[in-house]
């Protein structure tokens, strides 16, 4: 009951879930697209296998969720955390990028979902977890697309608790606040600096990865087992006013 697939585990929030929960005894698969990356972070953090796969490809899940399974034999814990967010005015969002956001942010995590629960339901045990987005909770001006992608999760997560209550399956999904990774970073310019962000926090300070990875870990464990259809905001305060 140890089995795990991270999506988007080759950096940021998904290597430091991989890392935490390795070195609590779990089993890792490891997914992203920068090849280097999961090989280096197999070597280091030992874990049992790799994939590399761009989540737009034609049948991704599938072909990730076979993988995962060939190494590990199973799937017992999926962790939906791979995403990409984007900033523009929604009269000004491409349809290619609608159509790559809900692949990546929303379509792909119901596929793995999917394929997952069928060996979850034999086995009377499972653990989905999802990695949306503050976003997702409260809206955030010219992110539109990435919130309502990340939004999705809120009712995905409750209609499946409630499917999967029986099967000793819970659902649920973390909601972080500014995290410092590539994705924020990528966010940065001119026009919006690194402190005008951090003065929007009511905390004055960024989530960090190990704080994501630590809930993970308690929402994977036997003690959570009544923990289900939750969607929490680990935000330093976002959630609740300005
Ligand atoms: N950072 C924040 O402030 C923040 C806040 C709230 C929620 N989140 C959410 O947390 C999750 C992780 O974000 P992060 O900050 O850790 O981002 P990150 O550092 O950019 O890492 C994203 C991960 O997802 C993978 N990925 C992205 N697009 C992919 C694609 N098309 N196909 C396959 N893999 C893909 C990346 O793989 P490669 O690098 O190998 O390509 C990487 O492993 C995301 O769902 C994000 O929306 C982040």
């Amino acid at each position: 009951m140890n089995r795990v697939l991270v999506t988007g585990s080759s950096k940021g929030i998904g290597a430091k879930i991989a890392e935490v929960l390795s070195s609590s005894g779990y089993q890792i698969f490891l997914h992203g697209r920068d090849e280097n990356a999961l090989k280096n972070l197999f070597e280091k953090i030992g874990v049992k296998g790799f994939f590399s796969i761009d989540l737009t490809e034609e049948n991704a899940a599938q072909k990730l969720f076979d993988k995962a399974t060939e190494v590990l034999g199973g799937v017992d814990i999926l962790i939906n955390n791979a995403g990409e967010y984007f900033y523009a005015k929604v009269e000004e969002t491409p349809k290619e990028t609608l159509d790559r956001l809900v692949t990546i942010n929303t379509k792909v995590p119901y596929e793995l979902i999917s394929l997952a629960t069928v060996g979850m339901k034999e086995k009377n045990f499972g653990r989905i977890i999802n990695i949306g987005s503050i976003s997702g909770a409260v809206g955030e001006a010219n992110a539109s697309l990435y919130s309502m992608t990340k939004s999705a999760f809120s009712g995905l997560t409750k209609a499946l608790a409630l499917e999967l209550a029986q099967n000793n399956i819970t659902v649920n999904t973390i909601n972080p606040g500014y995290v410092k990774t590539a994705l924020l970073d990528g966010t940065f310019d001119d026009d919006f600096s690194e402190k005008e962000l951090l003065d929007m926090i009511p905390q004055n300070r960024f989530i960090e990865p190990v704080e994501i990875a630590n809930l993970v870990k308690y929402l994977v464990s036997a003690e959570a087992r009544g923990l289900t259809g939750q969607c929490i905001n680990l935000c330093a305060g976002m959630s609740v006013g300005g």
